[in-house]
């Protein structure tokens, strides 16, 4: 039996936020409509945020109201406060993803908050959701190096998974948001936040900006890790982490998962008409 991997789809938020040029809400839906045939099990599709911080994504509604959704597939969205829950739900996101900082120089940055008030602003969201029967998924950045703080000692990334734990995240996504963590410093970080959360409920968001992606995904899959974050044609980066590249690319990832011997149930032939639509997205 090959050893099953899920790539969890963030291209149509974290590839298409950083994007300069408005982006047309029919472009994301065609982008996100491709994907949703490619075998995925979650996509995250939009961000409730504020539309000055991130215009990119202030379409997040009308993009969830046109999408044709496929049966089986989670289509998840950004909340940073009870605003943005309230409008993900509204416009019938199937999950919602939380997310704090390791370093308070980018949750400052990010979020406009220290860590402590961000989680303080999740309590709501966490509240609510649990009573509508929403999953939550938390994510962290800046698990290994912080843009503003330098590098990020592992006890930091294990005191805020272990807070979103307690809030009830199903699972929780380890950002390294600059692509900057070598092997040996995302070794050391999971060494620490394998004692708060299991591999099983744990996932890897690697940034490629170093071009060391592949190998903390190795590194991550060694330590037990099995979902990883990828976005179609490696776009992306994040507004607020200065010199942040795109997310590991989905083609990329799934090419080297496959020669590894994993099964991860994605048709790569999709996944390439994707990354292409989403390039060209870039270069539009
Ligand atoms: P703030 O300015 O401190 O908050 O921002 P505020 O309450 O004063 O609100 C400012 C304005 O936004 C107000 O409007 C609010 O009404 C409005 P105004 O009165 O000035 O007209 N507002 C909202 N509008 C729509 N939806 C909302 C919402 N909330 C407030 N939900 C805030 C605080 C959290 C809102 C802001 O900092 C923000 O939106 N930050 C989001 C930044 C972001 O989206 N970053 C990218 C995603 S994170 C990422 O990429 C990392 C990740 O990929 C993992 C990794 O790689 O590490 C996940
Ligand atoms: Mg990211």
């Amino acid at each position: 039996m090959p050893d099953a991997v899920e790539i969890f789809e963030v291209g149509p938020r974290d590839g298409l936020q950083n994007e300069a040029r408005m982006i047309p809400a029919a472009d994301k839906i065609a982008l996100i409509d491709l994907l949703s045939g490619a075998g995925f099990r979650r996509i995250e599709v939009a961000s409730f945020v504020s539309p000055k911080w991130v215009p990119q994504m202030a379409d997040g509604a009308e993009v969830l109201a046109g999408i044709a959704r496929a049966p089986g597939v989670s289509y998840a969205a950004l909340t940073p406060n009870i605003r943005g829950y309230d409008g993900a739900r509204a416009a019938r996101a199937d999950e919602v993803a939380i997310f704090a900082s390791a370093s308070e120089g980018f949750s400052k940055a990010n979020l406009n908050a220290t860590i402590i008030e961000s989680l303080e602003r999740f309590t709501p969201v966490v509240r609510a959701a649990g009573d509508h029967g929403m999953p939550v998924r938390g994510y962290v950045s800046c698990v290994t190096d912080c843009p503003f703080d330098g590098p990020v000692p592992p006890g930091d990334v294990a005191a805020v998974v272990s807070a979103l734990r307690e809030l009830g995240c199903y699972e929780i996504s380890l950002g390294d948001t600059i692509g900057r963590g070598t092997s040996d410093a995302v070794d050391a970080m999971l060494d620490a936040v394998l004692g708060e959360m299991d591999a099983g409920r744990l996932a890897g968001h690697f940034h490629d900006t170093a071009g060391r992606a592949l190998e903390n995904v190795d590194v991550a899959l060694a330590r037990g890790l099995r979902v990883f974050d990828a976005a179609v044609g490696g776009l992306g980066g994040c507004p607020y982490a200065p010199g942040a590249a795109g997310n590991v690319a989905t083609e990329t990832l799934l090419a080297h998962l496959t020669a590894a011997g994993h099964a991860t149930g994605l048709d790569a032939d999709i996944i390439d008409r994707a990354a292409a639509m989403a390039r060209a997205m870039q270069s539009a």
